[in-house]
């Protein structure tokens, strides 16, 4: 634990967030008790449960949201974080500069409160990726490989320390949110930080470098795409698409071709490699084994070391949102993001502590497993244990190791079910019912279709729906269905299914991240909607889960042109709703580049000097008052 002058009121924090969970847990607890279903907070049948003024859909290169409210960037890259930070000048950035600012990209959000009146917290955020050619002057290129042939050692600089995670204190005053510069809890994470590899492929051979005998420490985490906030008050963050990082080829015959290839190693999209031997196949042929993890921070120590959980697979992680199991172990629900990849489940072996050094180690030991949906709606869990099934030997699978290094090759192995694009699985902390977002697959053809993947191709994605049996977590099996297929209802070759009630603005597609208010409401925000793919920018849609208006969604904020919606996160009092605009400034259409010199939105300033700068905007309602 941290000497920080603030760590007293730890206990006092934790103890909250247990009481607003435990209050949860013990509704439903005695629901079950009594024989009853547990209800949402529904509002009457006859009324939407939402009451903002609904957005009209559409893209500019601005960022909208619903009349009575007020969004206000809290975070842009390159704001200072510590006092002795530079100001943020675009045209001489500097990695040293970069690791004092905030960086890019940024991803999921988590706000974890420092006090009981909702005016302070840390804000956990990753910083997912870099989009060079928005951030640095003078790279106009034809395609990815001239970005990647232009760019200098001195950029690339930039970009490692751009990457990662911020750790932010903030505190609410009267006209809003604003960062504390210089605050003790102040973090940059970047992808040369060390970090430990934990759990129970730490130390394998597999993981071994020459600059790293042990196999057990490594620099720096990437593409940290979306995460979770334990009740302990630690931020996992999962690391995503690993694969555009290294270049070269394996030497010929290399034992790790096959496990390369399972995770699209050789797709570069980065120079880090002509400038760095570990990004370098030929050279360091073990690193990309060592990143595709969920990494666990301690966002109130800023000296500790984070851990990537090597217990909890490696993927293609997209988030790391967690639950308790009915006796207190701890579950974390698991998406990799690619298409015809798997819904993941892990349940420690521990119960979470109420103290909390006490679950230090807690994310080391359990079983992970992954997702069967079968057409009858009815699922199971499928344990990933070596020995068990075919993970032995005679399969290449000579350890627990073996199978978390190679969690895909594993469970086809099981016969998990393909999805199309698992991103975003989070628990509704008032029905315990868990929702995965499935983003898309334009590869799954019509002879693919099945119930759980019910479109081939499936360009919109959807929303299923899984009630764990017996409200419990740590059960083995499950009961689920499709919430919504998303895209436009009124084409009937699309095959949505919102409800009727869904206006021309409230339809989406693309679901990748997703929130819960205090009120077990979901909120979804996509990543993919362009003027061509659905003529609305991405944002954030509420969506009815429950009684007559199940599956109805509400247009509530939109991102300006090319940007993504990402890291929706209320506060406990639900008075404010953080959400992150990624890549502002892209081109509005697939494929194309765009450059620092001619974005398509030069939001949040809208300055001449400044390029769009990616951030986290604070929406609260005017006035005050519970989100939505
Ligand atoms: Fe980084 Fe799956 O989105
Ligand atoms: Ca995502
Ligand atoms: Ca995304």
């Amino acid at each position: 634990m941290s000497d920080l002058p603030d760590a007293p009121t730890l206990d006092a924090v934790i103890a909250h967030r247990f009481s607003r969970r435990d209050l949860m847990r013990g509704s439903l607890a005695a629901a079950l008790a009594a024989g009853v279903a547990p209800q949402a907070a529904a509002a009457p049948a006859d009324r939407p449960s939402f009451d903002f003024p609904e957005l009209a859909a559409g893209v500019d290169e601005h960022l909208h949201v619903a009349e009575g409210y007020e969004a206000k960037p809290l975070l842009r890259w390159g704001d200072p974080l510590f006092a002795d930070a530079p100001a943020f000048d675009p045209k001489k950035q500097s990695a040293a500069a970069q690791e004092r600012q905030f960086g890019y990209n940024n991803d999921f959000v988590g706000f974890i409160p420092l006090d009981t009146e909702g005016r302070r917290g840390l804000l956990v955020v990753n910083h997912e990726y870099t989009n060079a050619e928005l951030m640095f002057p003078g790279l106009d290129a034809a395609d990815r490989k001239g970005v990647i042939a232009a760019l200098n050692p001195a950029q690339v600089a930039v970009e490692m320390a751009a990457h990662g995670g911020s750790v932010v204190e903030i505190v609410r005053e009267a006209d809003g949110w604003r960062p504390v510069v210089g605050s003790p809890y102040t973090r940059r994470i970047t992808a040369l930080t060390p970090m430990d590899l934990t759990g129970p492929a730490a130390g394998d051979p597999r993981l071994v470098t020459e600059a790293d005998p042990s196999g057990r420490r490594v620099l720096g985490m990437i593409n940290n795409c979306s995460g979770g906030v334990t009740p302990w008050g630690t931020w996992l963050s999962g690391e995503e698409n690993i694969n555009y990082y290294f270049g070269g080829a394996l030497p010929a015959g290399h034992p790790e071709a096959g496990n390369a290839k399972a995770m699209g190693i050789g797709s570069l999209q980065y120079a880090w490699s002509r400038f760095h031997p570990r990004f370098d196949l030929a050279r360091t042929p073990n690193e990309p084994n060592r990143f595709g993890w969920v990494v666990e921070i301690d966002p109130f120590d800023p000296g500790a070391t984070p851990k990537k959980r090597t217990a909890l697979g490696r993927f293609k992680h997209e988030g790391a949102a967690g639950a308790r199991a009915i006796d207190g172990r701890y579950v974390v629900y698991l998406g990799d993001d690619e298409r015809f990849q798997h819904v993941y489940r892990f349940v420690s072996n521990g119960r979470v502590q109420a103290e909390r050094g006490a679950n230090v180690d807690l994310l080391d030991s359990g079983t992970l497993s992954v997702a069967r949906f079968e057409p009858d709606g009815t699922g199971r869990w499928l344990p990933l244990v070596h020995g068990a099934n075919g993970l032995d030997a005679g399969n290449g699978f000579g350890s627990q190791a073996d199978v978390l290094i190679e969690t895909r090759r594993a469970a086809k192995r099981l016969g998990a079910t393909p999805m199309d694009r698992p991103e975003d699985i989070e628990a509704n902390p008032r029905t315990g019912r868990v929702y995965v977002m499935l983003t898309n697959n334009t590869k799954r053809t019509a002879d693919q279709e099945e119930p759980a993947n019910p479109r081939g191709p499936n360009a919109f994605g959807h929303v299923i729906e899984i009630a764990p049996d017996g409200t419990d977590h740590g059960a083995e099996t499950f009961r689920w269905e499709v919430l919504v297929r998303c895209g436009d209802p009124a084409k009937p070759e699309v095959k949505a299914s919102f409800s009727a009630l869904t206006t021309e603005n409230g339809w989406f597609g693309m679901p990748d991240n997703c929130a819960f208010d205090g009120r077990g409401r979901l909120w979804i925000a996509t990543d993919g909607n362009n003027r061509r793919a659905t003529g609305r920018a991405d944002g954030i849609w509420a969506v009815e889960t429950e009684g007559p208006r199940r599956g109805t969604a509400r247009h509530f904020l939109r991102v300006p042109v090319g940007a993504e919606m990402c890291g929706p996160c209320f506060t406990p009092d639900d008075e404010t709703f953080f959400v992150a605009v990624q890549h502002p400034g892209e081109p509005d259409e697939d494929g194309a580049l765009g450059s620092y010199e001619k974005p398509s939105t030069r939001w949040p300033d809208f300055s001449p000097d400044m390029p769009p700068r990616p951030s986290v905007v604070a929406v609260r309602r005017t006035g005050g008052g519970r989100i939505g």
